[in-house]
């Protein structure tokens, strides 16, 4: 008997030790197919939940009109998601006052893919994973990191707020909801991890990381270090195409002096125009509006194309980039 109970044990903790180690090395993956026509769309925006102040419902109905015009796939949020202090719970009515009944356009009723900001975190954090919101609203779906597969590109949603040092120092003027990101330093290194041999293994012809702090920044925060220091490294070792955040309240795009990865900003879905920028003079600098508005993505297998609109839906800036046939991943 008591035989039987050791064996018992062990074949439980070795279960454990193999689902433990399955989870914690592979990130969820979605698969996100496109339509016929080997072009992929997408709307991007960030830092909206403002029960449509501020701007928050122009850009929504300019969003609606562009991405009809564009027959997006997507729409991709790069966090802060609702202000000031995310959501009080799977109840809180500001999920439905800030994004059901604001992204109401037809065009926008399609998944949206969303990671957490520092401000989602200052609420319950656990609501907003929870599938309770999309039964909710079903277009809803945030996670903390994980792989969306759009066959022509990858992309990788990273949770980048506990990176950051400045929200762990006490006393500290904010409470944050940590729960199942602690210990901070072996969450971040697995999500580094994680990352890393999903990248990769990756053979998509496009890949897109899309967190919420900026790695490179000339707005109100500026670069993000911890990024910079521990993210950055990964994402050039792995060819990444293009870095996508939010975080700062404002649309910029900006070179790597290193390889060839876009820092792109979308963060501009409500409140803006805070006027202090830093290092405008960046050489690398190719684009920077302080007021509001969103991004859109255009790829086919070999080109991309990345418009920034204001909140009249005017073009802003339009960046376009090829890929050569060799750089092109094989294939086999
Ligand atoms: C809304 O957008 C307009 C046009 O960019 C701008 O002048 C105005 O200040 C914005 N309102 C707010 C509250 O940011």
């Amino acid at each position: 008997m008591a035989s039987f109970d050791n064996k018992t044990m062990v074949l439980c903790l070795w279960l454990a030790i193999n689902f433990l180690s399955t989870v914690s090395s592979e990130l969820p993956r979605f698969e996100h197919p496109i339509r016929g026509d080997q072009r992929l769309k997408f709307l991007v925006i960030g830092d909206w939940g403002r029960n449509g102040a501020f701007n928050q419902s122009e850009v929504a109905f300019q969003m609606g009109r562009i991405g009809e015009e564009l027959d997006i796939d997507f729409v991709v949020s790069t966090g802060d998601n609702f202000y000031d202090n995310g959501l009080k719970g799977e109840h809180d009515p500001a999920f439905i006052d800030s994004f059901t009944n604001i992204y109401t356009a037809k065009s926008l009723q399609k998944q949206w893919y969303t990671v957490l900001g520092n401000h989602d975190y200052r609420g319950d954090a656990l609501a907003q994973l929870s599938p309770a919101l999309r039964k909710i609203d079903n277009r809803w779906l945030c996670l903390r990191s994980f792989v969306l597969n759009a066959e022509i590109a990858e992309l990788f949603f990273v949770d980048t707020s506990p990176f950051v040092k400045d929200y762990f120092t006490i006393p500290n003027e904010h409470t944050y909801d940590w729960r199942g990101v602690t210990p901070i330093k072996i969450y971040t290194e697995n999500v580094l991890k994680e990352l890393e041999s999903a990248l990769r293994e990756s053979t998509a012809k496009w890949k897109i990381v899309v967190g919420h702090h900026a790695i490179r920044s000339v707005g109100h925060h500026g670069d993000t270090e911890e990024l910079v220091e521990r993210l950055l490294p990964i994402l050039r070792a792995n060819d990444v195409d293009l870095y996508m955040n939010g975080h700062d309240h404002c649309l910029e795009q900006i070179g790597d002096n290193q390889s060839p990865i876009q820092y792109l900003t979308s963060g501009a879905g409500s409140k803006a125009w805070r006027g202090d920028l830093k290092g405008l003079n960046r050489k690398d600098l190719k684009f920077f509006y302080d007021g509001q508005g969103f991004m859109s993505v255009q790829m086919t297998p070999s080109d991309v194309e990345i418009v920034f609109y204001d909140v009249f839906g005017i073009v802003l800036h339009k960046w376009t980039m090829s890929k050569q046939l060799h750089d092109l991943h094989p294939i086999m």
